[in-house]
């Protein structure tokens, strides 16, 4: 017995002293990094209450056509969605004509033809959603030398790291709005640099940025820009609201479906519990312990 607790006793000091010298060794990089650069993002992206979030979270149909509509209005003319095709936008609540009429507006490119060359003919709606450049060199060389991203994935691909304990209740919350709340705070967040702070030129100051301080996208949005005919705000915070679901929707189209299954097998797991419980009871009810 006095062995066994002069083990257990012996183990937790090696766990302690294992644990101790861990801590310190992540301390270091992180004091030495915090001295060398800030933290990036400068703020933490807000939190906005998404129509979509937690378990029985839906789309707002009216909401993401709105969204399309300042995707296309505005950030169409750098962002592509290369993954997206334009039947897609059924979904939204339009008829097949209007999707069709909706591709008819962008021209992509085909071929090659019987004598060998590409060309470029009207989209129709199982084309995706094209880039406004030719290429990758040729978005960058017009953007001050980054190329806007593909926005197909945008929503999913940024998400600022939240931390512990955020991250522990985030599973209970269903907090997965990350991308979204990113987005909208990137659009809203532009502000006049801290005095002292020298912004690069072609380059503009934004605390919410993940990477940087600064990054190449202008400001894209300004207060009145996009007509809305449904009588929402024609604002930045609207505009940016709008545009985020949008882009959620794009990445995720069956996200809906995906919670609505979700809160199915979970149903279906708590019956099953309560069926195999009651099965052991019932098997060894008469038996001997
Ligand atoms: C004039 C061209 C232009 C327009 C218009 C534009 N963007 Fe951008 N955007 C860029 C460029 C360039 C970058 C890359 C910036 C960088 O990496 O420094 C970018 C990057 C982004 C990013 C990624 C940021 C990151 O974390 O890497 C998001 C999100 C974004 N834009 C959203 C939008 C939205 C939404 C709109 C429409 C409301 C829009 N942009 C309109 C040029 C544009």
């Amino acid at each position: 017995m006095k062995k066994l607790v002069a083990s257990i006793l012996s183990l937790a000091v090696v766990a302690g002293l294992g644990t101790a010298a861990l801590a310190e060794e992540a301390a270091k990089p992180a004091e030495h990094h915090e001295a060398a650069t800030p933290h990036y993002p400068l703020k933490e992206p807000k939190e906005v209450d998404w129509s979509f979030a937690g378990p029985f979270g839906t789309y707002d149909k009216a909401q993401l056509q709105r969204g399309l509509k300042v995707y296309t209005e505005v950030c169409a003319a750098c962002h592509s969605m290369k993954l997206v095709p334009f039947r897609m936008l059924g979904d939204l609540g339009y008829s097949d004509a209007q999707v069709k009429a909706f591709a008819a507006n962008y021209e992509v490119q085909d071929g090659p033809n019987a004598s060998g060359d590409m060309y470029t003919r009207k989209a129709v709606p199982s084309d995706y959603f094209p880039s406004p450049f030719a290429n990758a060199e040729a978005a960058a060389a017009s953007n001050n030398g980054a190329a806007p991203p593909d926005f197909s994935l945008i929503a999913k691909a940024r998400e600022v790291e939240r931390g512990f304990p955020r991250f522990v209740f985030d599973i209970f919350t269903q907090y997965q709005e990350g991308g979204p709340d990113y987005i909208y705070s990137l659009l809203t967040g532009y502000e006049e640099p801290p005095a002292g702070f020298q912004v690069p030129q072609g380059a503009h100051y934004n605390p919410y940025f993940h990477a940087a301080a600064v990054f190449a996208m202008p400001k894209p949005l300004s207060d009145g820009q996009v007509t809305y005919d449904d009588g929402s705000p024609a604002t930045v915070d609207q505009y940016a609201k709008d545009v985020s679901s949008f882009l959620m929707w794009a990445a995720e189209p069956h996200l809906v479906e995906r919670k609505h299954t979700g809160f199915m097998v979970m149903v279906f797991l708590l019956i099953f519990s309560v069926l195999i419980y009651l099965t052991k009871r019932s098997v060894y009810a008469n038996k001997e312990h």
